[in-house]
């Protein structure tokens, strides 16, 4: 999945480019550079596909050159993940009615990569032997609301656990609760699911939606104008939302990976290095007096700055935008994305 535009990591990351297609943390390869490289250990690159919008089909493509031009998949218009996941369990259900599909997210951190592998093949082997909705459970360490947290039935001794309750995006006090519950885990958003179950969960939790996407014959000349019609009358919900908050066949797998959805500066600011005083900087001419905990992250990295007195903020220059903010409101950003849209 790479058809968001990461508001809440804007101005780095905008509708034009977003960060899935950046090189966040300096590494080499694009974000989805390195999902690619991750599954492709494992998956063939003819039954890898990239779901996005339109509008970065050619990206993708430049990208990911190794992947086939027909698997990158461009939706008319951005309806969240609930219809790029029935997209795409519908292509792949036409290909083979049996397949089982992992589902990833195109702009994670993973750092334990060969335990990302174990614990996708086991999540292979259940959701193709069992009618689960499989997703990757991560140990909370900070209450953030940013993600969904899922209850687990705890069986000792198991790989896997059945989800009691899964609350996407909770707020700040609930979110509290659960972490000091220590009954709770972060979904990852990587999900493994045979096509017919997703198919079966879009049917009893969104059958509007299943319905209008009946309509179009997959892998045919006909898909994309069929998909072309039908995306504006579908609702735009999360998979979260529309899914796995009501399916009662979810199960979790605990998975130490190393894992950071590097959604917002603070994430960013957590995997990159700091100085003595904490700062995480992107800047060879900067001068800090008394200043700690600060993102300060410079486009142009030629600029001289000085920074006195700050602390525990987000300072992003680019061409175009100066942002400065406070850490603690990294889950605002979207907002203020979605402000100065009215504001133009
Ligand atoms: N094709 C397509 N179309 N992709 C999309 C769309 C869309 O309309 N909207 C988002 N995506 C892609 C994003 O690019 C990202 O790779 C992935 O789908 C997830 O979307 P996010 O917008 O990043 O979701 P989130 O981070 O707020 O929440 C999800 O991930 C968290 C963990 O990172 C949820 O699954 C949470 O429960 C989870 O904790
Ligand atoms: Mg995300």
């Amino acid at each position: 999945m790479a058809g968001g535009i990461g508001s809440r990591f804007w101005p780095m990351s905008t509708q034009k480019f977003p960060k899935q297609f950046q090189d966040i943390l300096g590494v080499g390869r694009t974000m989805i550079q390195q999902t690619y490289d991750r599954i492709k250990k494992i998956i063939p690159d003819e039954n890898i596909f990239v779901i996005t919008n339109k509008e970065y089909v050619s990206l993708s493509h430049q990208q990911l050159p190794e992947i086939p031009e027909e698997n990158i998949v461009g939706e008319p218009m951005a309806k969240n993940t609930s219809a790029c996941n029935l997209y795409m369990a519908n292509k792949i259900a036409e290909i083979d009615p049996q397949a089982t599909m992992i589902v990833l997210p195109a702009d994670h951190l993973i750092l334990k990569e060969e335990t990302f592998l174990q614990k996708v093949e086991i999540a292979f082997d259940l959701a193709s032997k069992n009618d689960f909705l499989v997703t990757l459970g991560i140990t909370p360490t900070r209450p953030d609301i940013g993600y969904g947290y899922i209850q687990f039935v705890d069986k000792k001794g198991s790989d896997f656990f059945k989800v009691k309750t899964f609350t996407e995006k909770p707020i700040l006090e609930i979110a509290q609760s659960f972490l000091e519950s220590g009954d709770f885990l972060w979904n990852a958003g990587i999900f493994i699911w045979n096509v017919k179950s997703i198919h079966d969960a879009f049917e009893e939790y969104l059958p509007e939606m299943a319905q209008h996407f009946k309509a179009c014959d997959y892998n045919s000349k006909e898909e994309n104008n069929c998909i072309e019609i039908i995306y504006p009358k579908v609702q735009k919900i999360s998979i979260d939302n529309g899914i796995l908050e009501k399916a009662k066949n979810v199960y979790v797998i605990p998975a130490d990976l190393g894992w950071s959805d590097l959604g917002t500066w603070t994430s960013v600011y957590e995997n990159t290095e700091k100085d003595e005083n904490d700062n995480a900087i992107n800047q060879k001419y900067l001068l800090t007096y008394d200043s700690t905990g600060n993102i300060i992250h410079m486009k142009n990295n030629h600029k001289m700055v000085v920074i006195d007195g700050l602390k525990d903020y987000i300072v992003v220059d680019t061409e175009k935008v100066l942002l400065i903010c406070p850490r603690e409101h990294d889950q605002l950003i979207k907002d203020y994305v979605l402000d100065l849209k009215n504001f133009k």
